[in-house]
């Protein structure tokens, strides 16, 4: 077996030569991210830097890939990580359709075919109060949308990741609806930010983090990100969204970071970043303010 040594692996982490020969001893030693992505992961070519990236420094992967939400492999945070190693994302299918001139079935292959992947360095901002940077890879969401020709009746569009009980058994303990929803307005779908995103730190997705392909939105809370899509549909109307259903005064469809409106069982002023132990005070439309335009003339106390 051929042991690569990740660049956020510290010396110091690196395993002893008689443990590494006992194989069962040395996997039940790994953490459960790094074991997934020796069994998953592959570099994707011709990524280039976006001019949409953020300076800051990025998270590391072992951060981003072992503190995740996705319900299906388990509510704890350090589930996905062990829960989904096996989850099988190739053959995939993504369903493009609804108010559309052109329907599109896009297969695995050809999530990274839609346009030239672009590195981009996000700030990842979650409702619970928590954030990262992640290098995320991908290309915007407007690339694929105008190749299908949204007809003037498309005004939204909504997203469903994949369900399946079979690879999912954890699924049911989670007391969620599924499949998993999210939905954008179409010219929050349509600015160029809003990203398609088939990697992160130069590879491919790995399961927990949304493979093979999730949303990114960076200027609205990480729930909006429906991961691992299998349909996304232009509609005239305003589509569900999971925690929205679940707990409507809790979690709106806007969803956008706003440090003045607080959830209503804690504030949304500061947040922690991993990795860092004081709290940083949280900004508007988290730093993306370029999307402030959008919701001119709208009470984004009203529209949480
Ligand atoms: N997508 C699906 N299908 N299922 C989920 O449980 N959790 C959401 C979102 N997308 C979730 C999902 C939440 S609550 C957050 S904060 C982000 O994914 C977390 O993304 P990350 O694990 O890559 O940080």
């Amino acid at each position: 077996m051929l042991i690569r040594k990740p660049d956020d692996l510290r010396y110091s982490e690196v395993t002893p030569r008689a443990l590494f020969l006992d194989r069962r001893a040395f996997l039940a030693s790994l953490p459960a991210a790094l074991l997934a992505r020796e069994a998953f992961a592959a570099k994707l070519p011709d990524v280039h830097p976006s001019p949409l990236s953020t300076t800051e420094k990025p998270n590391t992967f072992a951060e981003a890939s072992s503190y995740n939400n996705y319900y299906e492999f388990g509510t704890r945070k350090d589930q996905p990580a062990k829960l989904a190693t096996g989850f099988k994302t190739n053959p995939w299918t993504l369903s493009v359709e609804g108010m559309v001139k052109k329907s599109l079935k896009l297969g695995h292959d050809d999530l990274l075919k839609v346009a030239p992947l672009e590195e981009r360095i996000y700030r990842h901002r979650c409702v619970e109060g928590w954030s990262m940077i992640i290098p995320w890879i991908g290309y915007s969401l407007s690339a694929l949308l105008n190749k299908l020709e949204p007809t003037e009746k498309a005004k939204f569009v909504a997203f469903e990741s994949y369900y399946d009980l079979k690879q999912m058994p954890e699924a049911p303990s989670a007391h969620i609806p599924l499949p998993y929803v999210e939905g954008l307005r179409l010219d929050e779908a349509m600015h160029p930010l809003t990203m398609l995103t088939v990697g992160m730190y130069g590879e491919n997705l790995p399961p927990q983090n949304g493979a093979p392909i999730r949303l990114t939105v960076p200027w609205k809370y990480g729930f909006k990100g429906a991961k691992s899509i299998v349909k996304i549909k232009l509609t005239d109307k305003q589509p569900p969204n999971t925690w929205n259903i679940i707990n409507p005064p809790e979690y709106g469809f806007y969803s956008n970071v706003n440090p003045n409106v607080d959830h209503p069982r804690w504030s949304q002023a500061t947040e922690r970043r991993l990795g860092e132990f004081t709290r940083r005070p949280t900004l508007m439309f988290n730093g993306y303010t370029q999307v402030a335009s959008l919701y001119n003339g709208m009470d984004l106390k009203k529209f949480y």
